[in-house]
C-alpha cells in the first residue's frame, strides 16, 4: 500500500519503493510534517516532536493553558498565516473586512488510486500497472471560510510523490489569494546545502551549490516565464551529500510561468523550503464556491546522491510527464536552418541545404524563423502567420512536398505569443497586447506579448497555429517565445483582478497548447523560449524536447547540459552541431567533439551543409548512424555523470548505461590540455561489478569492478577539445 493512515496514532505515511513521507495531525488538528527519507518501518515518531514553552512563540487558542504548542516551531505540512508561524508561509491572503489569518485544521482524508488530473495543467500520469495512489487531505478554517486540499500523488515505483494544493471558497464573501505555494517542506534541521541552477541567457541553468543560511534564500522568476536566470528545481542535500552518496531532496514545480523557491534557517535552526507560484505581483479572487489550483511539484529523495536523484527525475519525467506519442518512439534527427541561413533564405536556398541535409542521413528540416508575413529581420511579422510569398515563391505546401519527396519529414518554427507592432495582427488588434493603459509598452527583441489570459486571443491563436499545420505536411513544431514579460495588465479584467494575469497567461498559453496538440497529436513538438528560458517540467508535458539554449558551443554546452541533466533526461535536451568558429563564443572545436556533445542530448545539426567539405560531410553522416545505432542506450539508458566541469577543469565525462547493463556509451571531452601532461583516468558508473565488459576498439576484457574502481586512462592523444566515445558490451 503506498497511503496508509494510521488511526491510533493520527499518521499518515506515505511510502515508495525507497522512501517513507510521513505527517501527523496534532492533537489540535495541525497537520504536522514528521519525516521524509528513507523507508522506514512501521515506527511510532511522536518522539521526534519536542514541543516546549519557549518564550515569544505564541500558541494558539485552542491550546488553552498548554504553553509547549506553537505554530512557531512545529513542522507543518501547510503552515498557517498570521497565526503564530513566523517562517514564510503557504498562504497569504485577504477575506471579508480584510481579516489575513489562515488556520487549517485536518478536516477529513480520502485515498483514492491512480493520479488525478490537475485542472488545467500539467502534472504526472499514473501508467497501467503501476500502483499509484492519491491522498487527499483537508484543511479548515472556518473563519475565513477558505479550505485547502492536499493532495499526495504517490507513485510508489517511481519513488517520487506528486504534490499539490487547491484553495476551496466555502464561505460567502470573497478571497483574495496573494501567496499559496504547491509545497512547504519543513525540516528539523537546517545543516543542508542547497543546489540550484541559475544562469542567463546562452549560459543557463549553472550549478550552483551554497549551505543553508539566516534568513531565507530564494530564487525565481518574474518575467511571465520560468526563465533563463532560475530553473524551477532546486536540491536540498546533506553537507557530505555528492553524486554517489548522502541523502538528497529534489523539488521540481510543474510550472512555466513566475515562481518562487525559498528556503528559510528559522531560530531554532530548522530549515523550511516553499516552493509555487512567485507571490510577488500575484494575486487571485476567488470567489464563494470557486477553487484555485496551485500548479503541481514533484518530490524526490535519493540516500545515493545526486546521481541516483537524476535517475529518478529523468525516469518520471519520461514516462509519467511527456505525454507525446514520440515519448517513446524513435525521434529524427533534424536539421535547422536557424544558423544555416538565419532570415536570409528563400525556398531555392532551404531546398539546396535539404538536398545535402538528406545526403547525411537527416531525417527532418526545419525551416526555422522567417518564412512568414514580413519577416526579414526580427522587427516586424510576428502575428501573422501566413507564408511569405515574396521569399517562398513555391509555397510553404510545394517546400514540405518537395522535402517529402527527398525522404525527410518537414518542421516549422511558430513564435505565437509575440506581435510585432509592424504585423497585421497588431493593426487590427491593438488592444491584445498586454500593457497598461496610457503607459507606452515596454519592448523586447522589438516585440510585445499577446494577452493570453484572454479567451479570445487565445483561441485565434488556437486557430491561427491548427492552420500553419494543416498548411503542409507539417511533422514537427519549434514553438518559441522570445522575450521576459514587462506590464501583465489586461483589458479584460478590472482593477482587483490584475495581479491574475501572469498567472491566467499560463493557463491561457496550456490551453492553447492543448488545443493545437489534440487537432495533431501526432507533431513533434519542440520547446524553446530563446533556446532554454523555459525549461521546466510543466513544458515537457506539451513538448518532449526543449531547444536547450541558443547557445550551440561545444565547451559551454558541457556545462549546461550538465546542469540541465540533474532534473531533465537526455531526450528533452535538443543538441545540434554547428559550425565553427562558434556563433556565439567564436571558439574552435574539432566536429567529432560537437557530435559527441550533441549526442549527449537528441541530436542534431544547426548549420549549412551545402559549405560543408566532403570529409566534414562524411564525418556527419558517421556521427548520425552511430546516433541511430545507440539511440535507445543514448536517449533512455541510466545517465550518469562521472565528472564535474566545475570542479575538473581538464575534462567532462558523462556514461549512459543500458537498464540490463549490458551496453554503456561513455562520453569524454578534454576541456584543458596542459603541456606534458599528467595522465588522468576517469572511473565508469552504473555497470555490473561481477560481470565483464569489451570496450570497443580496446583490446582484451575488464571485470565491471575493475572499470568502476580503478578506472580508464583518458586516451593521452585527446588535444584540447579532444572528445572520444567508447561502446562497452557485456561479455
Ligand atoms: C530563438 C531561438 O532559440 C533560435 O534558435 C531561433 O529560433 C530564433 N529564436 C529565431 O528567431
Amino acid at each position: 500500500m503506498a497511503v496508509r493512515y494510521n488511526a491510533d496514532a493520527k499518521t499518515f505515511i506515505l511510502d515508495t519503493e525507497d522512501s517513507s513521507y510521513v505527517m501527523k495531525v496534532s492533537r489540535y488538528g495541525n497537520l504536522l510534517h514528521m519525516y521524509y527519507g528513507e523507508k522506514l518501518p512501521d515506527q511510532e515518531l511522536d518522539y521526534l516532536l519536542t514541543l516546549a514553552d519557549r518564550g515569544f512563540s505564541p500558541n494558539p487558542y485552542e491550546a488553552g493553558s498548554d504553553r509547549t504548542f506553537s505554530l512557531d516551531f512545529v513542522p507543518q505540512e501547510f503552515s498557517t498565516c498570521r497565526s503564530g508561524d513566523y517562517r514564510s508561509p503557504s498562504i497569504e491572503l485577504t477575506w471579508g473586512r480584510g481579516g489575513m489569518a489562515f488556520s487549517g485544521k485536518v478536516a477529513g482524508y480520502e485515498v483514492v488510486s491512480g493520479a488525478e488530473k490537475i485542472q488545467g495543467m500539467p502534472g504526472l500520469r499514473d501508467l497501467p500497472g503501476e500502483n499509484t495512489q492519491t491522498l487527499k487531505i483537508l484543511l479548515e478554517d472556518p473563519v475565513s471560510g477558505l479550505e485547502i486540499e492536499l493532495a499526495y500523488a504517490v507513485f510508489e515505483e517511481k519513488n517520487v510523490i506528486a504534490r499539490s494544493v487547491r484553495a476551496i471558497n466555502r464561505g460567502d464573501h470573497g478571497v483574495r489569494l496573494e501567496k499559496l505555494m504547491s509545497a512547504t517542506l519543513d525540516f528539523r534541521d537546517s545543516d543542508y546545502d542547497l543546489l540550484y541552477f541559475s544562469g542567463r541567457h546562452l549560459m543557463e541553468r549553472g550549478l550552483r551549490r551554497i549551505g543553508v543560511s539566516d534568513g531565507v534564500h530564494s530564487i525565481g522568476s518574474s518575467r511571465g516565464a520560468s526563465s533563463h536566470q532560475y530553473n524551477p528545481f532546486m536540491i536540498v542535500c546533506e553537507k557530505d551529500c555528492g553524486e554517489d552518496r548522502g541523502q538528497c531532496w529534489g523539488i521540481s514545480l510543474v510550472y512555466s510561468g513566475n515562481f518562487r523557491m525559498e528556503a528559510e534557517k528559522d531560530q531554532f535552526s530548522q530549515l523550511r523550503v516553499n516552493a509555487g507560484i512567485n507571490p510577488d505581483g500575484f494575486s487571485f479572487w476567488v470567489e464563494p464556491g470557486e477553487s484555485f489550483q496551485a500548479p503541481q511539484t514533484v518530490l524526490a529523495w535519493s540516500g545515493e546522491g545526486f546521481g541516483n536523484l537524476s535517475r529518478i527525475y529523468h525516469r518520471v519525467f519520461r514516462e509519467n510527464l511527456c505525454r507525446s506519442p514520440y515519448r517513446n518512439r524513435i525521434r529524427p534527427v533534424l536539421l535547422n536552418s536557424w544558423e544555416a541561413a538565419y532570415f536570409d533564405f528563400d525556398d531555392e536556398k532551404l531546398l539546396s541545404i535539404a538536398r545535402e541535409a538528406v545526403d547525411l542521413g537527416v531525417d527532418l528540416f526545419v525551416m526555422d524563423d522567417g518564412w512568414f508575413g514580413k519577416r526579414d529581420d526580427d522587427n516586424s511579422g510576428l502575428g501573422d502567420w501566413k507564408e511569405n510569398r515574396g521569399k517562398l515563391k513555391m509555397g510553404v505546401r510545394r517546400l514540405s512536398e518537395e522535402i517529402h519527396r527527398m525522404g525527410m519529414k518537414f518542421g516549422v518554427w511558430v513564435e505565437p505569443e509575440m506581435v510585432s507592432e509592424d504585423s497585421d495582427l497588431y493593426r487590427l488588434h491593438p488592444d491584445w497586447c498586454l500593457r497598461e493603459p496610457g503607459r507606452p509598452a515596454v519592448r523586447g527583441r522589438n516585440q510585445l506579448v499577446l494577452d493570453l489570459s484572454r479567451r479570445d486571443v487565445c483561441d485565434y491563436l488556437v486557430e491561427a497555429m491548427n492552420s500553419v499545420l494543416d498548411m503542409a505536411q507539417i511533422e514537427y513544431v519549434k514553438w518559441d517565445m522570445n522575450r521576459s514579460l514587462t506590464e501583465t495588465w489586461s483589458g479584460c479584467l478590472d482593477r482587483e483582478h490584475q495581479g491574475e494575469v501572469a498567472h491566467r497567461y499560463i493557463l491561457g498559453l496550456y490551453y492553447v497548447m492543448d488545443q493545437v496538440i489534440l487537432k495533431h497529436p501526432e507533431v513533434l513538438f519542440c520547446g524553446c523560449c530563446g533556446g532554454g528560458g523555459r525549461y521546466d517540467a510543466a513544458m515537457l508535458y506539451y513538448q518532449p524536447q526543449i531547444w536547450c539554449s541558443d547557445n550551440t558551443d561545444a565547451v559551454n554546452r558541457l556545462k549546461i547540459q550538465y546542469g540541465t541533466s540533474f532534473a531533465y533526461p537526455v531526450s528533452s535536451m535538443e543538441a545540434h552541431v554547428s559550425v565553427c568558429p562558434n556563433h556565439q563564443t567564436g571558439r574552435v572545436t574539432p566536429l567529432a567533439t560537437r557530435g559527441i556533445v550533441a549526442m549527449g542530448g537528441m541530436f542534431g545539426f544547426e548549420l549549412d551543409p551545402t559549405r560543408m567539405s566532403p570529409e566534414e560531410k562524411a564525418e556527419c553522416r558517421d556521427q548520425i548512424q552511430f546516433y541511430k545505432k545507440h539511440y535507445r542506450l543514448i536517449t533512455e539508458g541510466d545517465y550518469y555523470r562521472l565528472t564535474n566541469p566545475y570542479e575538473n577543469l581538464y575534462f567532462t565525462a558523462w556514461q549512459q548505461v543500458s537498464r540490463d547493463k549490458k551496453k554503456s556509451l561513455v562520453s569524454l571531452v578534454v576541456t584543458e590540455k596542459e603541456g606534458n601532461d599528467a595522465q588522468r583516468f576517469v572511473k565508469l558508473k552504473g555497470l555490473e561489478a561481477e560481470q565483464f565488459y569489451q570496450i570497443e576498439g580496446w583490446k582484451g576484457k575488464f571485470s565491471g569492478r575493475v572499470l568502476m574502481s580503478a578506472g580508464i586512462p583518458v586516451p593521452a592523444e585527446l588535444n584540447q577539445y579532444g572528445g572520444i566515445q567508447l561502446i562497452l558490451k557485456m561479455v
